[in-house]
């Protein structure tokens, strides 16, 4: 099988994230500018797509070289070689992004692209008329940095966010990448008990059991990829047979997820429920103020309201300080809360062990961090 250059794009400071779930799926990789780069085959572009949690697509890297003027971009993109992936019938829209460089023309850089790629292709497969493009999608991408141009083919389609459990929303659902994040930015393992007081729609906990049960979080999904046919069936195949061996259905999971709104409640249950993980999660009705347990050892992670609107703050800063209340005896517990509101600390009532820059969309967040006692070690 050819070697790739593959990139797992990751939203701004989950790169480290990412760049960890990469080297576990066995691949070296180096981290730059909200992209990891590592090099595989065909069955780790199926890997990838089938495992990354935290990741947002992943791109074939065909091409990079420096481009000042229009004739370099088209001359440097007509040189590659392009048969290798798209087949004759192949459609291939080409995106665009510029920073920072020369060729600022989003849309001028897109049309010689696509005009290059029109060339080789007709060069190499001796057509003279216009290419049909009724076959495999190829979703092309050049961006720009610094005058270097790097030219990509999506292999996810539709983004690995798009697990294919959100049958239902609230106003502000978690990315269920970000939220995949989150929980493997914690110190939690599946025999620990995990809540989160905010669930909203869900994607916390239903995050949370698919990490605890080793589920791989593509597996009820469709990638463009799929299609195409040097990929192969078998690929895909034996990603699918891997992920189904290496789940861990048998492994017991602890975890709730509440919010104080019933009807996110419903709405976080239809989500478990599409999941195939309504056996695993407790959702109830609660203010976080009401929280208490007699369970130790536990992982806190919530998504709470970051009062962003003016008239909301006060209700939400006061909410912050009950929970800070609420949540102050359990000290073998840890806790991590993800808000924009920069007084956090402050209203919860405790300095984070650790604070952690995050970006939830297009929205600067701290996740604060409040380590527990840690579980005394197991003899053997
Ligand atoms: C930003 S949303 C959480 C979104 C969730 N992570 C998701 O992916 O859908 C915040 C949630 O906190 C809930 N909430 C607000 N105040 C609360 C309180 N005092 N106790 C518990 N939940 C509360 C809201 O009903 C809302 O669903």
């Amino acid at each position: 099988m050819p070697t790739y250059t593959l990139m797992a794009t990751a939203a701004m400071g989950l790169e480290a994230v990412v760049a960890n779930e990469v080297k576990n799926l066995g691949y070296e990789c180096q981290t730059d500018n909200g992209r990891v780069i590592f090099q595989g085959d065909e069955s780790a572009i199926a890997r990838c797509n089938m495992w990354l949690r935290s990741a947002d697509r992943v791109k074939i890297i065909v091409g990079e070289f420096k481009a000042t003027t229009f004739d370099q971009l088209f001359e440097a993109t007509k040189a590659l070689p392009w048969e290798q992936y798209l087949p004759k019938e192949a459609e291939f829209p080409v995106q665009g992004k510029s920073v920072k460089s020369t060729l600022f023309s989003v849309s001028d850089c897109q049309a010689i692209v696509k005009k290059a790629i029109v060339e080789r292709l007709r060069n190499k497969y001796r057509i003279q008329t216009w290419l049909q493009e009724t076959g495999p999608l190829f979703k092309i991408e050049v961006s720009l940095l610094k005058d270097k141009a790097t030219l990509t083919i999506d292999t996810s389609g539709a983004g690995l966010h798009r697990r294919g459990y959100r049958i239902a929303q609230g106003g502000a659902p978690l990315k269920e990448t970000l939220a995949a994040a989150l929980i493997q930015l914690t110190n939690w393992h599946p025999d620990r008990p995990f809540v989160d007081p905010f669930c909203g729609s869900g994607t916390i906990p239903i995050e949370a059991a698919l990490i605890g049960q080793n589920i791989a979080p593509g597996f009820n999904r469709e990638f463009v990829s799929e299609e195409w046919h040097w990929m192969g069936e078998e690929v895909w195949e034996n990603a699918r047979v891997e992920a189904e061996d290496v789940a861990n259905y048998n492994q017991p999971l602890d975890i709730t997820g509440s919010d104080i709104d019933h009807r996110m409640v419903d709405v976080a249950q239809k989500n478990a429920f599409e999941a195939g993980l309504a056996d695993l999660i407790q959702f109830k009705q609660m203010n976080v103020k009401d929280f208490s347990t007699s369970k130790e050892y536990g992982v806190i992670v919530g998504n709470p309201p970051y009062g962003e609107r003016l008239g909301d703050r006060p209700e939400v800063e006061q909410m912050y300080q009950e929970m800070g209340q609420a949540l102050a005896g359990y000290d073998t517990w840890s806790v991590y809360m993800l808000t924009s509101h920069e007084g956090f600390e402050q209203f919860y009532g405790k300095q984070a062990t650790k604070k952690r820059k995050l970006f939830n969309g297009f929205i600067r967040t701290d996740y604060y961090q409040y380590w527990g006692k840690r579980p005394p070690r197991q003899k053997d």
